[in-house]
């Protein structure tokens, strides 16, 4: 399992709750660690302080993008230490991933951020997952994509009703916790592939498969989209990244991605697929809403290319992010989620 590394950085002050949070936030900013060193909650009182000193008002995404990474630069050296695989703060949540990934440590340090993910990916782990769409829970591991808002789910499986091709070979890209495939497989398609570039989610995804009632007809393959093909598929589904951007940790790919993603992808796609076989992609206008990007990355594929042509668009529009995680809800109210259905058209492929 891939786990947040530890802390490697120059010897930290120490700060605790009679600190002077104010001047704490002007060491983080100046470059100083801090190791938190009575009780979690100093810890949270000084990421809701550098918080508030950073912020900016409104949804400039360049702007929220600049926040978001000097937030991210400098939370990341508020530390608490772990020791004999419990992290060392009074009121500490009890975190069993630090039991079962770093068994091999005695003694480290984490930052508060990479503690609040593995607490908040720890709760969902145990207690599991309910999708609408699905009949049994899921328990995603660590740094694994889930969906916190189901409109997409809801447009795939409306899709999926009304679908009249091929129900043989799928690949599913990009699995995450593996809702979309267990949606194909809930669907009546044969064979399906699930692939990503994300071990844990793979890992999880197999002791959930494994789970009963088993399911032996999803193979699970850690690749770059698609990877080597052997059998043409009938279908590729695809919910990408929504947004362009760098990534920095295993869940940033399922948020953000490289430049080239898009190209590779329908490149990939379009060798994989029978002639007329279907992608269908998960997107959202994300892009138009938030202004960052004119280039919408499927209607600059149709555009350009003639691989594929637009079958069918479906919209939903987006309700609000689930109460209860954190994630942060995406700026503006007027998102639309899409489900792009695309016609492979004839060749061989190379
Ligand atoms: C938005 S999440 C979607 C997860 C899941 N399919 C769902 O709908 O909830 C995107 C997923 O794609 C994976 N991913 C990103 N780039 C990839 C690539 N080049 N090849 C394979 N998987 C990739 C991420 O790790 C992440 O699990």
């Amino acid at each position: 399992m891939i786990r947040p590394q530890p802390y490697t950085g120059p010897a930290p002050l120490n700060v605790n709750r009679r600190s002077d949070l104010n001047a704490a936030v002007d060491e983080l900013l100046a470059g100083e660690a801090l190791l938190v060193t009575d009780r979690y909650s100093t810890g949270l009182s000084l990421l809701t302080a550098l918080r508030l000193r950073l912020s900016v008002e409104g949804n400039d995404y360049t702007r929220q993008r600049a926040y978001r990474h000097q937030y991210q630069e400098a939370s990341k050296r508020i530390l608490a230490a772990i020791r004999s695989q419990r992290l060392d703060l009074m009121k500490a949540p009890k975190i069993g991933w630090l039991e079962v990934m770093y068994a091999d440590l005695p003694e480290f340090y984490l930052s508060l951020p990479q503690l609040q993910g593995l607490n908040s990916s720890w709760q969902w782990h145990l207690r599991g997952l309910k999708l609408p769409v699905l009949d049994r829970r899921l328990h995603p591991l660590h740094g694994t994509y889930f969906p916190t808002r189901h409109e997409h789910l809801h447009l795939l499986a409306d899709w999926l009703e009304r679908y009249d091709g091929a129900r043989d070979r799928a690949v599913d890209v990009g699995t995450g916790c593996g809702v979309l495939a267990l949606m194909l497989q809930a669907a009546g398609f044969s064979e399906i592939v699930a692939t990503d570039i994300n071990e844990n989610a793979l890992e999880g995804l197999e002791g959930d498969l494994s789970k009963p009632p088993r399911i032996t007809n999803i193979t699970l393959k850690k690749t770059y989209l698609i990877g080597p093909v052997g059998d043409r598929f009938d279908l590729v589904l695809f919910n990408p990244p929504w947004l362009p951007g760098e990534t920095h940790s295993l869940l940033d790919q399922a948020i953000y991605y490289p430049d080239n993603l898009f190209d590779d992808f329908f490149a990939a796609a379009w060798r994989a697929l029978r002639p007329g076989g279907r992608v269908v992609l998960l997107f959202s206008d994300l892009l138009k809403t938030t202004g960052v990007t004119s280039q919408h990355p499927i209607v600059r594929e149709l555009k350009r290319r003639k691989r594929f042509e637009k079958v069918r668009l479906l919209e939903r529009p987006v309700g609000s992010a689930s109460k209860k995680t954190r994630r942060r809800k995406r700026t503006g109210t007027k998102e639309k989620v899409q489900l792009w259905e695309l016609r492979r058209r004839g060749g061989g492929g190379a």
